[in-house]
């Protein structure tokens, strides 16, 4: 998000506008605001805040359309533009991605999505990942809207990577402060024998960075544990053991349970997070009930993460990610 540094103890105050945090570290509902009328700049301030201290808000029985979802993403910083979007987004409103669950790459690359799926990375907390984290600059939040849920199933859950980070022991924290790892799509994929056209892809169209494995928020200055189960290829410069020990018990304490929050959806939810500062669960406990599960996301440019040292990610390959 472009704004100034703000303390995130500071608290902004608007009637009838009120935050309900609603987990112990992460997590706050907001009601009283209609995000489809023009918003009081103090209203902003305070939704920009909340979502700096909680990491992730909803706002619920929202009327936004494709246009009123953009312009109140713009309110808090620039769109991400994408060069490849699904097939389910919108025409005219390249900042608008559409994810229409159980219709996604089914044939696409030849398989469909059952197979795709067993093919990922073999480890339970796979699932877990920030928004486009290859990206040299990973956006700094996302705005995502529920069109149509299904009756029951598809919750997201939030972890808090500062929150993950203060509850390392000191030791473990100063060890982890100086390490770097590559971030890369399609981690752990196993290809098809005789040809892959995903496989290929990911060659050909490959995004890779080396990140901070402790990153400094730009805004609140917290440090973060910079880790995910999608991305996440191995911590550079120690051996690969060495990194899937770390990384296995690093991911345990992101997404422990008081780390997390989880978040019921309904058609008109809105939920906005710090990109920057969470990991979130797809869901994958809703495809077998049959209904649709239309969701719009409108993502907003982030900066080149930053280390405790102060040295910036590096790009490997690629600079920004299309449709994964
Ligand atoms: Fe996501």
């Amino acid at each position: 998000m472009t704004t100034h540094r703000a303390g995130v103890d500071e608290a902004e105050h608007v009637a009838g506008v009120e935050v309900k945090p609603v987990a112990g570290h992460i997590g706050a509902e907001i009601t009283g605001v209609d995000l489809a009328a023009p918003l009081d700049e103090r209203v902003v301030a305070l939704i920009r805040h909340a979502v700096l201290r909680w990491k992730v808000v909803f706002f619920r029985g929202q009327r936004l359309d494709h246009a009123g979802h953009i312009a109140f993403a713009r309110r808090f910083g620039e769109p991400v533009l994408l060069p490849g979007r699904g097939p389910h987004s919108p025409p005219g409103f390249p900042e608008i991605e559409t994810t229409a669950d159980r219709l996604e790459l089914s044939g696409r690359y030849g398989m469909e999505r059952d197979e795709w799926l067993q093919r990922r990375r073999h480890t339970l907390l796979r699932g877990w990942h920030c928004d486009h984290g290859t990206r040299i600059d990973p956006p700094a939040a996302t705005v995502l809207r529920a069109e149509s849920v299904p009756p029951y199933g598809g919750d997201t859950t939030w972890a808090n990577l500062a929150a993950a980070y203060a509850g390392l022991s000191a030791p473990v924290r100063a060890f982890v402060d100086g390490l770097r790892a590559e971030h890369r799509l399609g981690v752990g994929y196993q290809p098809r024998l005789g040809g892959d056209a995903y496989a290929r892809r990911l060659l050909d169209e490959q995004v890779a960075s080396v990140h901070p494995l402790v990153r400094v928020h730009p805004e609140t200055g917290e440090r973060v544990l910079f880790v995910n189960g999608y991305y996440v290829e191995q911590i550079v410069d120690v051996s690969r053991p060495e990194s899937a020990a770390l990384l296995e018990m690093l991911l345990e304490q992101a997404v422990r349970p008081e780390y997390t929050v989880r978040f019921r959806w309904e058609p008109g939810s809105v939920a906005f997070w710090d990109n920057r500062a969470t990991i979130h669960l797809a869901p994958g406990d809703h495809t077998h009930v049959g209904a649709a599960r239309v969701m719009h996301r409108v993502m907003l440019h982030g900066e080149v993460p930053v280390g405790v040292d102060g040295r910036p990610s590096e790009p490997l390959v690629g600079t920004e990610a299309g449709r994964w």
